[in-house]
């Protein structure tokens, strides 16, 4: 049995990946600092808090287990606070990454996937984006994707490092399972924000002022089919199954390479909002506002490459089911992790 090292594993994508990997027969060691992660997010395998910034650490783990490769999330994603804060940015996402190939290089460990984001191409010149299209980042959160993904091409011609850079479009839904699913904290992303509305105004979820939220919409100004902007939302356990596609055509020898993980299609913030109040059945209260700074008008990714090469194929194609996965752990956990131990 393959062990992989999953950094960032009790955050929302790395845990949906670690449960994924469990069903396909891997061991996984998680390695979280819980900053943002959810201990109770991971539920098999080894779990250890610590730090990426942590040489010791590293070792230890390194030195301990016997790690055939190493599945990166972890980072800090919050694209307006990247410009604020570059540094806190810079210092995880670009130096922590470096500790971490470090050791792998160390104990001669050479499997890497890397949890890259449609943010590196920046405001697209052409849509639907392929995986040559220029890489323009505009805030400082894509540069320290972009970065790492340079890093990788180096240590690759250099160290021989074996890797694959995957670029996350709008990652969505949870475990069909409803056990685990997205709790950020704050909330920036638009469908639990969405699935959050409709919970507050069905009663469901209580607010501190007894008022629901009403959801802000950024925009209905922009160039495109209803004025509010278009994403490309691809699944949390698609994502998943990408990433063991990627891992088992490297074991195969496969070369490093770049893919981007996207649906291929476009919904637009009107489009969600009305999708997740068929599936929830809910009128959400909603109000157009103004834009948010450094929202390109469209992103949607071409995974043509992934299918073709890697033979992924979403499960979930379609906007319903993708929300009817999110809402469905909404509902049995309307105050997100902290609320499971009541059921
Ligand atoms: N939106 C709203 N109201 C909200 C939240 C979001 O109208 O309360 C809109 C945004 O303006 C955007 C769309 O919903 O048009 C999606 O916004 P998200 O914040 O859910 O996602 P982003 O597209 O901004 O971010 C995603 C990833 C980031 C990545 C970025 C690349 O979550 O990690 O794409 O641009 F950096």
């Amino acid at each position: 049995m393959k062990t992989v090292l999953v950094t960032g594993g009790a955050g929302y994508i790395g845990s949906h990946m670690v449960k994924e990997l469990h069903r396909k027969n891997y061991n996984t060691i998680v390695l979280d600092n819980l900053d943002y992660g959810h201990r109770e997010a991971v539920n098999t395998g080894i779990f250890i808090q610590g730090d990426l910034g942590n040489k010791g650490l590293m070792e230890t783990i390194f030195k301990t287990h016997p790690i055939d490769a190493v599945m990166h999330f972890s980072a800090y994603a919050y694209v307006g606070e990247s410009v604020l804060n570059p540094r806190k940015y810079y210092q995880n996402n670009v130096a922590n990454t470096l500790n971490l190939l470090d050791a792998m290089l160390n104990f001669n460990v050479k499997k890497f996937i890397f949890s890259s984001s449609c943010a590196t191409y920046g405001e697209p010149i052409h849509i639907p984006i392929t995986e040559d299209h220029p890489q323009k980042p505009i805030n400082p959160y894509g540069y320290t994707k972009f970065m790492v993904e340079q890093i990788l091409r180096d240590y690759s011609t250099a160290y021989h490092l074996h890797y694959v850079s995957l670029r996350y479009f709008n990652a969505a839904g949870a475990d069909p399972d409803g056990e685990i699913g997205e709790d950020h904290d704050p909330e920036t992303h638009l469908i639990p924000l969405t699935l959050r509305a409709a919970a507050e105004a069905s009663g469901l979820k209580k607010t501190k002022s007894g008022e629901p939220v009403v959801l802000k919409v950024f925009g209905n100004d922009y160039q495109t089919k209803d004025g509010t902007c278009i994403r490309d939302y691809i699944h949390v356990v698609d994502l998943a199954s990408a990433h063991i596609l990627a891992l088992e055509r490297m074991m195969a020898g496969g070369k490093s390479d770049v893919f981007n993980l996207g649906n291929g299609e476009g919904y637009s913030v009107k489009e969600v909002i009305d999708t997740a109040s068929e599936v929830s059945g809910i009128d959400i209260p909603f109000e157009y506002v103004d834009r948010r700074q450094g929202d390109p008008a469209a992103l949607v990714g071409s995974s043509a490459k992934a299918k073709e090469k890697l033979g992924w194929k979403p499960r979930y194609a379609t906007l319903s089911q993708i929300v009817e996965t999110a809402w469905n752990w909404h509902k049995k956990h309307p105050e997100g992790f902290k609320s499971r131990k009541t059921y």
